[in-house]
């Protein structure tokens, strides 16, 4: 079992006085994440390729499997991220938060790491995670925080405007460029409340600096994603989808590029790290697309991640926006 989930036991007692708020239930029923969990799986639900367990849903083009080793992967890009950007969120909203009675949610919430950490750091207001797997925390967490299986891609069972803050962060790999623009942005600025805030944090798909070996990945994976139609460089897509939409205002861009590889300090090795792991979880659909043994593939991805990065440079282009609802 990974080590998140068995650290997360030693967050419940302190979370014992937090408030409970139903104001941002779901209109119709959905499923929380409690009748199924990647250790019980119900073999409709994943498929299983070379002993990694992806999930099985047709409309979904996410090539990234959804066992422990994912998850525990997905909590680590979690704290590399907070690191990185120096916070879980740049939004203005720290003060709301405070306040009380704000309403998140958080699109893709994976495991939940962004989710529990708000949830703990502002107890007077409340969580809602959503993720198509059910990979959300079920039993252990804190009392303000709630978390569904749901698929951003269809329309949500939230009221229009019932939440104060939507944050959504890592997307790219999970949606098609039409899918992005045509159902994540308006579903997200729907269930924005008017004078609330929509956040998104997307990293680009392709490397500024790539070594021989990479260039040569890249061009193999930008054939194996376009197959999928996913969008490259979503950063910079995204800020046309929410200027176009014309509802939001004062919309902001940060942008960072982060480093990768040991020579670049502890938090590029880590990037690294979790770009390799990431990238041999995909070897089950990747490794047959190129026609090459999963060890082949292995081999490359750990030459590219540990020594390559390090002699190019290779960076990594970071894209944060936020904007108020008209
Ligand atoms: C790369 S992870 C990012 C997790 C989290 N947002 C974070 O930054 O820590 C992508 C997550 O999106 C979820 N996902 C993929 N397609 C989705 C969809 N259509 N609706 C909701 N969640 C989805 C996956 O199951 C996975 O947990």
């Amino acid at each position: 079992m990974g080590e998140f989930y068995q650290s997360t036991k030693n967050i419940t007692n302190a979370l014992s006085s937090s408030l409970i708020h139903d104001d941002e239930q779901p209109t119709s029923k959905t499923k929380s994440p409690t009748s199924s969990s990647p250790l019980s799986p119900q073999s409709s639900q994943y498929r299983y390729i070379n002993g990694r367990q992806f999930h099985n849903l047709v409309d979904s083009v996410y090539p990234l499997p959804n066992d422990y080793q994912e998850l525990d992967r997905i909590s680590m890009q979690h704290f590399l991220y907070k690191a990185i950007w120096d916070g879980n969120f740049k939004a203005p909203i720290h003060r709301k938060l405070m306040a009380g009675d704000c309403k998140v949610l958080d699109v893709g919430c994976g495991p939940g790491p962004w989710v529990m950490e708000m949830a703990m750091t502002y107890p007077l207001s409340n969580f809602t995670g959503i993720d198509i797997s059910p990979i959300q925390p079920r039993d252990i967490k804190p009392r303000n925080s709630k978390f569904y299986e749901m698929n951003i891609l269809n329309d949500l069972p939230f009221k229009d405007g019932a939440f104060d803050f939507c944050h959504q962060r890592s997307m790219a790999l999970c949606f098609t460029r039409a899918q992005y623009a045509e159902k994540v942005i308006p579903n997200l600025l729907r269930v924005t409340k008017q004078g609330g805030i929509l956040e998104i944090m997307e990293v680009d798909l392709m490397f500024t600096n790539p070594g021989p070996l990479l260039k040569t990945m890249m061009s193999s994976y930008q054939d194996f994603l376009e197959k999928r139609e996913i969008d490259l460089f979503p950063g910079i897509r995204i800020k046309e989808y929410l200027e176009k939409s014309e509802q939001l205002k004062d919309i902001s861009q940060e942008i960072i590029d982060i480093p990768m590889g040991s020579d670049h300090g502890k938090l590029a090795e880590l990037m690294a790290e979790n770009y390799a792991t990431a990238s041999k979880a995909q070897i089950p659909l990747f490794a047959p697309f190129l026609k090459m043994s999963n060890e082949e593939l292995e081999n490359i991805i750990d030459q590219i991640y540990k020594v390559e990065v390090n002699e190019y440079n290779t960076s990594v282009r970071a894209y944060r926006y936020y904007g108020t609802k008209i």
